[in-house]
């Protein structure tokens, strides 16, 4: 049977998937998932912007500062923005800087992965490679990144919950919302 084509839909093919969220969502692993079910080429905001700096997040953080970080980060994206619709996982500061969310929904259709904090905590341990929870206790710090954040994650176009059970469940979940748009 022929997929019916909404007039939204026909808009959406052209538009990248930009995944948004806190550290530890699982924009990186689901936005992997999610390009290759929807046939799409992936890329890793944070992959290319270490990429195109020749050095880690970390080492960044360390040498030139948040703020540069942040400067690095817009342009990788506005940049990744301009090539083929593509599904776009993106540092979870990303969508705060103003103009990093306007170049997003000028370009794409911008998809908040949401957890709960217990969640966000657990996942965030299996690794050490991210600046901003090394500066104290993860959980406060998601804590109050949860406060500042949600209600600016809030403008995306689409809200997808990804703590219930595997990646698989939140791609699913992603393309029903999708499908719904
Ligand atoms: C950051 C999230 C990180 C990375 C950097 C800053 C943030 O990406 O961009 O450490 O401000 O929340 P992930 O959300 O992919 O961990």
């Amino acid at each position: 049977m022929k997929p019916v084509l909404t007039p939204d839909t026909h808009q959406m093919q052209n538009r990248s998937i930009v995944l948004i969220g806190l550290m530890g969502v699982g924009k990186t692993t689901v936005g992997r998932r999610l390009a290759k079910a929807m046939g799409r080429p992936f890329a890793d905001a944070d992959e290319e912007i270490e990429k195109s700096a020749g050095q880690t997040i970390q080492d960044i953080f360390d040498h030139f500062g948040e703020k540069a970080f942040r400067d690095g980060e817009r342009k990788v994206i506005s940049r990744l923005l301009q090539g083929p619709p593509c599904v776009l996982a993106t540092g979870g500061g990303a969508y705060m800087e103003a103009k990093t969310r306007a170049e997003i929904s000028t370009h794409g259709t911008a998809i908040w992965l949401r957890a709960g904090l217990d969640e966000l905590v657990r996942r965030t341990a299996l690794r050490n490679t991210r600046p901003l929870l090394q500066k104290g206790d993860p959980k406060e710090i998601l804590d109050k990144l949860m406060c500042e954040r949600h209600p600016i994650y809030a403008q995306a176009d689409l809200v997808v919950d990804s703590d219930h059970g595997p990646h698989a469940n939140t791609v699913d979940a992603i393309l029903r919302a999708l499908a719904g748009t």
